[in-house]
């Protein structure tokens, strides 16, 4: 009997990502999450997901220059986005123009393995400036023409505010998107991989990934948890207020993981920026009151911090506003998703698993009339 949702279920063989829910370890084509987080940059991971290998320096300079230079919407996605309501989701428009920029997409149909590498660097370079642009339209600021002298990171943040972020502001935004970059089976990854399974195009596999991260059970998360920590307003708020959503039998966003059974490897390292963030700014107050419910939640539930639970303060801090937390997500997993699209068509096969079925059987058509 299969587990509902299917739980520790194999679906797949994968040589991008390893997640080992019982030691709390993350690993890259090899590599831990730690040292990453610790000594890459989100453009050198991107390169190690999509390529398999860290790039030599000459190779990373390559990529770099590629994202750099890729990052200009068509017209036609700018002027289609100018068109959407002002009230619409991030994660909506994001769907929507990731759907719209395939039919501008310089390689069209052609999806060989080139291609397609070309379009995940077009993805990932594109997916941060339709964020800004959307933040910008939506408030009739400027759209800025990215810098292609900023890293993803750096530009991404210069776009969205109008001015060029300083190093901690970058620093701290590209360790999340390393932090987020790839996690093997999750449900949007396998969602783009069973899109992709069917030979459609790479834009395809995306947009089904992009709808699926939308879920406040997935990508959906770490907004839910800054309404809550915003909700609560101070530290000394939060241990009643969390005690309540527990006796009300509330899901306390941000804690809990299908795979890990102890601490989010990634929660670690966004545990330190939101502190380090915290004191920069002068204001501990959402580090502290995160701490809190930490401490709280892992004793009366037993449950852990996930990727989304200090991902929330961080961005915050940072100066994102809170319904771009989970299209951030997204411009991080983009490389992920795209790297295992391509791993996908490597070998592929069509997905198609079977259903136990657990409806009537035999029974007799009755005409409309006599039901
Ligand atoms: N708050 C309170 N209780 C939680 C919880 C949370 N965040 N996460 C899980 N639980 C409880 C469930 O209520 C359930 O209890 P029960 O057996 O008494 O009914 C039990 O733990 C198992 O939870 P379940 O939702 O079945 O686990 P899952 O493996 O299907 O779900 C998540 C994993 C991540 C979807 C789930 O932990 C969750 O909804 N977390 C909050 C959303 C979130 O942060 N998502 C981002 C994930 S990175």
């Amino acid at each position: 009997m299969i587990k509902a949702g299917l739980e520790d279920v194999v679906a797949a063989s994968s040589a991008i990502c390893d997640v080992n829910g019982t030691e709390g370890r993350l690993i890259y084509r090899g590599y831990d999450i730690h040292d990453l987080a610790e000594h890459s940059t989100f453009e050198e991971v991107a390169y190690l997901l999509w390529f398999g290998r860290l790039p030599k320096k000459s190779e990373l300079e390559t990529l770099v220059k590629e994202l750099a230079n890729n990052r200009v919407l068509p017209t036609g996605v700018v002027d289609l986005m100018k068109k959407f309501p002002p009230a619409a989701s991030p994660m909506e428009v994001l769907r929507t123009a990731t759907s719209a920029l395939s039919m501008y997409d310089p390689d069209g149909q052609n999806d060989n393995h080139e291609a397609n590498l070309r379009k995940a660097i077009r993805l990932t370079a594109q997916t941060p400036t339709i964020i800004a642009y959307w933040d910008n339209i939506r408030k009739n600021k400027p759209m800025l023409a990215p810098d292609p002298s900023l890293s993803l990171a750096g530009n991404f943040l210069y776009m969205l505010t109008g001015k060029k972020p300083d190093e901690i502001s970058t620093k701290s935004l590209d360790i999340a998107l390393i932090l987020h970059a790839d996690h093997e089976l999750n449900a949007s990854t396998f969602a783009a991989r069973v899109a992709a399974g069917t030979l459609t195009d790479m834009y395809s596999a995306i947009v089904a990934a992009i709808g699926t991260l939308k879920g406040p059970l997935h990508g959906g998360a770490n907004q839910e948890v800054i309404k809550m920590l915003l909700q609560i307003g101070e530290p000394a708020k939060a241990s009643a207020t969390i005690h309540r959503m527990l006796d009300e039998h509330k899901k306390i966003m941000g804690f809990g993981h299908r795979v890990y059974k102890t601490e989010d490897p990634r929660a670690h390292h966004l545990r330190m920026m939101s502190e380090q963030l915290g004191k920069r700014l002068g204001e501990l107050k959402w580090y502290e009151m995160s701490r809190e419910i930490e401490e709280i939640i892992l004793k009366e539930k037993g449950l852990y911090a996930n990727v989304d639970f200090y991902s929330a303060s961080v961005y915050y801090m940072l100066g994102i506003p809170e319904d771009l937390f989970t299209p951030v997500f997204a411009i991080s997993r983009m490389s992920g998703w795209t790297a295992h699209v391509l791993e996908q068509l490597e070998n592929n096969r069509l997905i198609r698993p079977r259903a136990d079925y657990t409806g009537e059987k035999n029974l007799k058509y009755a005409a409309i009339d006599n039901r």
